[in-house]
C-alpha cells in the first residue's frame, strides 16, 4: 500500500461523480486495488460504529478478534488484555480449523492452565522480549512473522507444544499492540496462519497489516471508552450509595430505609416487566430505564441530609438537642427549696413570737407544716404531670393544656429576676396535641421531599437519567391528590413514581430498626396497605401486582426477621 498511498500533506476534495470519471481512465488492476481499499475503509468505519455501540465487554472483544481474523483471512487469533500488574491476560482464543473458541461469548472461558504472559521476567525484572506478545506490548511495534519455526530471537516453545498436542502447524503470526488515544498499550491482538482464500494455503500476513493495525487502535479506543464509562458509572453509583448510607447512619429513625427501598422498587419493576396481562401487559422497562429507577430509589430521601437530627429524632416534646424536661425538673427543685426556706423562716419567727403561748405556737406550726407539705406535693405532682405529657404518647385534652399553662405561670427567681416558670416555647411544645412534633417541625420533616427534588433537579443528568427527580420526588404523593409536596394525582405521576410510593410505605411499615416503634407484622402492613389501596392513596393495579406476584413475601423472606413474617390473608 505504501507505493500507492496519497502523498503526505495533500488532500483531495472530489465529488463521487468526479471520482467515478477519474476511475474510468485507471487500469483495471489498480481499479480493483482501489475498490478493495475503499471496501476496507468502509468496513473499518462499520466496525468502528459496531464497536462503539456494543455495551457488553465480552462481545466487544469478540467482535474485535473476529473482524481482525476476517480482514486478514487468519485461521486463528488471540486477544490479550493488559492487567494492572503488567501481564497480558488471554481474553479470547480462537482457531477455526481446530474448532477452538475459548472466552468471549463462548460457553467455555480460557482455561486456567493458560497463564498470562509476563511483560517482565520475575527473576531479573528484565523486559520479556523473547515473547512476541510481550515484545509488541513493550515496544508498541507490530510484529509480522512469516514462519514461527524459522524465526530467531523469539521463544515459540509454547506454540510448538500446542501444535504437537493438536496436530497443528502454527506458521505465520501477526502481533499488533492495541494502543489507545493516549498512546497507552491496553492489550495485544495476535493473528495466526493467514490463508490464501483461493488455495487454502498458509501464507504470510501481507496487505491487510495496516488495516489490522487501524482496527487494533480503533478497538483500543472503544475498549478504553468502555472501561472509562464503567469506572465513572461505578464511581457515580458508589457516591449515590454513600449519600444513602449517610442518611441511614445519620438517624436511627431512618435505619436501613434508603438501602431497602431500592430493593422493593426493583422487585416490583421486575414483576411489572414479567407481567403478560392486565393494564401493564405492554409496559416493559429496558435496562436503561431500570437503571434510572434504581438510581432514583437510592436517592429518594436524599433531602434528609438537610433535615436537622433534633427534628428527625425528636423523642419528646421538650427535646431540642437535649430533653429540656431536665431543666424544668431543676426549676421545680428551686421552687421546692424556696418553699422550704419560706417555711423555715416562718417557723423561726413563730418560735421567737412572745405573744403566743406554747399551745398556740404548736397549733400554728402544725398549720404551717401542712401548708408546706401540700405545696411540695403539688410541685411533685406537677413535675410528674409534665414528664408524662412530655413523652407525647397520649392525646392532649383541653384540660391538660390548661394545666400546662397554669404551671407556666408559676414564678421562679433566676439571677434576682422573677421569671415565668415555663417559656412560651416550652408551653407550645408541651401542648402538642399528638406525638412530639410541632406543626413547624412536621413541616421540616415533610420538607425533605422538597429538598430532595430541589437537590436532584440541580444535577446535570445524562439523557437516560433525566427522570430521576420525578421518580424520586413523588414518593409522598397520594394518588387522589392529597399527598405532598405537589398534590399530584394518579395521571400526573409516572408508573415508576407510583411504584416508589408503594416501596416507601411498605418499607416504613415493616422496618424493625427504628427506635420507639416496632416493625409491623407482614399481615398488619399488608392490611394497612389494603386500606390505602381502597382510599386511592396507592396505585391499585400496582398493588395488585405486589400482592399477586408475592413481592411482599419475597422481600419478607430476605429482609424481615422471622417473627414479623406471618400469614397474609390475600
Ligand atoms: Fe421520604
Ligand atoms: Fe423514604
Amino acid at each position: 500500500m505504501n507505493n500507492n498511498s496519497i502523498p503526505e500533506g495533500k488532500t483531495f476534495s472530489l465529488s463521487r461523480e468526479e471520482i467515478d470519471n477519474l476511475l474510468k481512465s485507471v487500469p483495471a488492476g489498480i481499479k480493483e486495488y482501489i475498490n478493495e481499499l475503499e471496501g476496507q475503509i468502509r468496513n473499518l468505519a462499520d466496525i468502528g460504529v459496531a464497536l462503539s455501540k456494543e455495551k457488553d465487554m465480552n462481545k466487544l472483544l469478540e467482535i474485535i478478534l473476529i473482524e481482525a481474523k476476517r480482514i486478514s483471512s487468519a485461521d486463528g487469533g488471540t486477544l490479550y488484555m493488559m492487567t494492572e500488574d503488567k501481564r497480558l491476560k488471554y481474553e479470547i482464543m480462537m482457531t477455526d480449523s481446530l474448532g477452538i473458541h475459548y472466552g468471549g461469548t463462548a460457553p467455555e472461558p480460557v482455561p486456567d492452565t493458560i497463564y498470562p504472559v509476563k511483560l517482565y521476567l520475575p527473576d531479573t525484572g528484565e523486559p520479556n522480549y523473547h515473547n512476541i506478545c510481550a515484545y509488541a506490548a513493550l515496544t508498541g511495534k507490530t510484529l509480522n512473522i512469516e514462519d514461527a519455526y524459522e524465526v530467531e530471537g523469539f521463544d515459540f516453545t509454547g506454540t510448538k507444544g500446542f501444535d504437537k498436542r493438536h496436530g497443528y502447524r502454527s506458521k505465520s503470526f501477526l502481533t499488533v499492540p492495541m494502543k489507545n488515544h493516549e498512546d497507552k498499550i491496553i492489550g495485544v491482538l495476535q493473528l495466526l496462519n493467514a490463508k490464501d482464500l483461493k488455495t487454502g494455503e498458509i501464507t504470510p500476513f501481507s496487505t491487510a497489516v495496516e488495516v489490522v493495525e487501524a482496527l487494533a487502535s480503533q478497538a483500543a479506543v472503544a475498549i478504553t471508552n468502555k472501561i472509562l464509562i464503567k469506572d465513572l458509572e461505578n464511581l457515580f453509583e458508589s457516591f449515590i450509595k454513600l449519600i444513602a448510607s449517610a442518611i441511614d447512619e445519620k438517624s436511627s429513625y431512618t435505619g436501613g430505609h434508603c438501602q431497602r427501598v431500592p430493593e422493593i422498587t426493583m422487585m416490583l419493576a421486575e414483576a411489572v416487566n414479567n407481567i403478560k396481562d392486565g393494564p401493564f401487559a405492554d409496559i416493559h422497562f429496558d435496562d436503561k430505564q431500570m437503571y434510572e429507577l434504581k438510581i432514583a430509589a437510592w436517592l429518594h430521601d436524599a433531602g434528609k441530609v438537610a433535615t436537622p437530627e433534633y427534628v428527625v429524632d425528636k423523642a419528646t416534646k421538650l427535646e431540642t438537642i437535649y430533653d429540656r424536661i431536665h431543666t424544668v425538673a431543676t426549676r421545680f427543685e428551686i421552687l421546692k427549696r424556696d418553699e422550704e426556706i419560706r417555711f423555715i423562716k416562718k417557723r423561726l419567727k413563730l418560735e421567737s413570737d412572745s405573744s403566743l403561748n406554747e399551745m398556740e405556737k404548736k397549733e400554728t406550726l402544725k398549720k404551717l407544716r401542712k401548708g408546706y407539705r401540700s405545696r411540695i406535693q403539688q410541685l411533685d405532682d406537677d413535675l410528674e404531670f409534665l414528664k408524662s405529657v412530655n413523652i407525647g404518647g397520649e392525646f392532649m385534652s383541653p384540660d391538660k393544656k390548661e394545666r400546662v399553662k397554669k404551671i407556666a405561670k408559676y414564678h421562679w427567681e433566676e439571677n434576682d429576676k422573677v421569671r415565668d416558670f415555663l417559656s412560651k416555647d416550652e408551653v407550645y411544645n408541651l401542648c402538642i396535641v399528638r406525638g412530639t412534633l410541632t406543626p413547624e417541625e412536621r413541616q421540616v420533616i415533610n420538607d425533605h421531599i422538597v429538598v430532595t427534588i430541589k437537590m436532584l433537579e440541580q444535577l446535570p443528568y445524562p439523557k437516560h437519567l433525566r427522570n430521576v427527580p420525578e421518580y424520586a420526588g413523588g414518593h409522598h404523593e397520594k394518588l387522589d391528590g392529597t399527598g405532598y409536596p405537589k398534590g399530584l394525582n394518579r395521571d400526573e405521576m409516572s408508573i415508576q413514581a407510583r411504584m416508589m410510593v408503594i416501596a416507601d410505605i411498605f418499607e416504613a411499615l415493616t422496618a424493625s430498626d427504628r427506635p420507639y416503634k416496632k416493625g409491623k407484622n407482614l399481615s398488619q402492613a399488608m392490611r394497612i396497605m389494603g386500606f390505602m389501596k381502597a382510599d386511592t392513596h396507592i396505585d391499585a393495579d400496582l398493588f395488585d401486582i405486589f400482592v399477586r406476584e408475592k413481592i411482599y413475601d419475597k422481600y419478607a423472606q430476605k429482609y424481615l426477621p422471622p417473627e414479623q413474617v406471618d400469614e397474609v390473608n390475600v
